[in-house]
């Protein structure tokens, strides 16, 4: 299938490509994808950042956002763009609609919102309310609504980011899902043969540039819900992090009992817990993404290796995880494998 663009040379803008993510997606942009899109934006609120700064160092046109009228603002930073991707985080919801609204304006031709997780719509505990999921799901609404056909929206799926699954969470230093790579204690919230997707960061940003030049072709579909999952994992945990079975403990707590509980202390606190929410989740099989469209993004293989669980682990004598730039060595003498 060719992967060509009707348009010689597509032009696509990140925003809140200054990210966690979104400095991936901008780095396979504008590296390996770089023939495909030699023109690369980063819509920025502050180009004078060190991270816009960087990316400007990498090629990426800057071009800022003015908050005070944010639907024009948006319109004019995607003249002439094809594609926008959203990485966004910890904005109001409003923030996502305006940027939608400006591409619209533009007349951008495809979307990809700031999404890359769990396809939420699954979950059947909505009643527990989980504002970054409705957020989500009320811009992604907005945005079909609007689109009607003049606009391609893609919600990339993908399940937890493979870099977060072991590694753990500032400042405690606890484990994000009570998965204990120290102790090789893993909690579950229900079976512990609830496989989980995960899928690595850069793996992600092949996955939107390669669906991007698939979205721009005439001869190829891409569906408006799109699945990858670097690993599937999770069944047989320890084999699947590459790691021996008999030293790992799995612990299953009653899935109903979790629920409860986990309601019982948002309603105390008044806070929704995401974390417990994907736990349960995992324990409902909605983070099983064995259907998934991997071989579209990535057939065979053959454009990348996905990356595992195992890779982002340094083997010998002492183990180490990485949490963003931090390297923490892990307090275990089990992990030689
Ligand atoms: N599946 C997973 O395990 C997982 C994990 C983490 C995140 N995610 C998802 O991945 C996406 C990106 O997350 P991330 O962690 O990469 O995001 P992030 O690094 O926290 O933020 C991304 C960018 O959003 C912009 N931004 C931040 N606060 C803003 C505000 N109040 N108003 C407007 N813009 C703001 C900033 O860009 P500028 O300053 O350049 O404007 C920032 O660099 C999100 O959809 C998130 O839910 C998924």
């Amino acid at each position: 299938m060719s992967t060509e663009s009707s348009r010689a040379q597509p032009i696509v803008a990140i925003v809140g490509a200054t990210g966690n993510l979104g400095t991936d997606i901008s780095e396979a942009f504008l590296n390996h994808y770089r023939p495909h899109f030699p023109q690369v934006i980063a819509v920025v609120r502050d180009p004078t950042s060190a991270n816009a700064r960087k990316l400007a160092d990498a090629g990426a046109e800057l071009r800022q956002i003015d908050t005070t009228d944010i639907v024009l603002s948006f319109a004019r930073a995607f003249t002439g763009v094809d594609v926008v991707v959203s990485a966004v985080s910890m904005a109001p919801v409003e923030y996502h609609d305006a940027l939608f609204d400006g591409a619209l304006k533009a007349g951008v031709k495809v979307y990809f919102p700031s999404e890359f997780g769990m396809n939420y719509h699954l979950i059947e505990f909505r009643e527990y309310k989980e504002p970054i999921w409705d957020a989500k799901a009320q811009h992604v609404a907005h945005a079909r609504e609007l689109a009607q056909g003049k606009m391609k929206i893609i919600v990339l799926a993908t399940g937890l980011f493979t870099e977060y699954v072991l590694t753990l969470m500032p400042p405690l230093n606890q484990p994000w899902f009570e998965f204990d790579a120290a102790t090789l204690t893993f909690a579950f919230a229900g079976s512990p043969d609830s496989k989980l997707a995960v899928t690595a960061k850069v793996d992600i940003a092949r996955s939107v540039a390669q669906l991007t030049l698939l979205a721009l072709s005439p001869d190829s579909a891409v569906p408006d819900v799109v699945y990858v999952a670097g690993q599937n994992a999770i069944e047989g945990v320890s084999e699947e992090f590459g790691l021996e079975r008999k030293k790992v403990t799995l612990n299953a707590a009653d899935l109903e009992s979790y629920k409860i509980a986990a309601r019982e202390e948002e309603v105390r606190s008044g806070k929704p817990n995401i974390l417990k929410h994907i736990k349960i989740a995992l324990g409902e099989h909605k983070m099983d993404f064995s259907y998934n469209n991997n071989e579209l993004v990535n057939p065979g293989e053959t454009l990348w290796k996905w990356k595992r669980v195992e890779d982002h682990y340094q083997f010998g004598n002492t183990k180490y995880c990485f949490y963003e730039e931090v390297v923490k060595p892990w307090d275990t003498e089990h992990l030689s494998v």
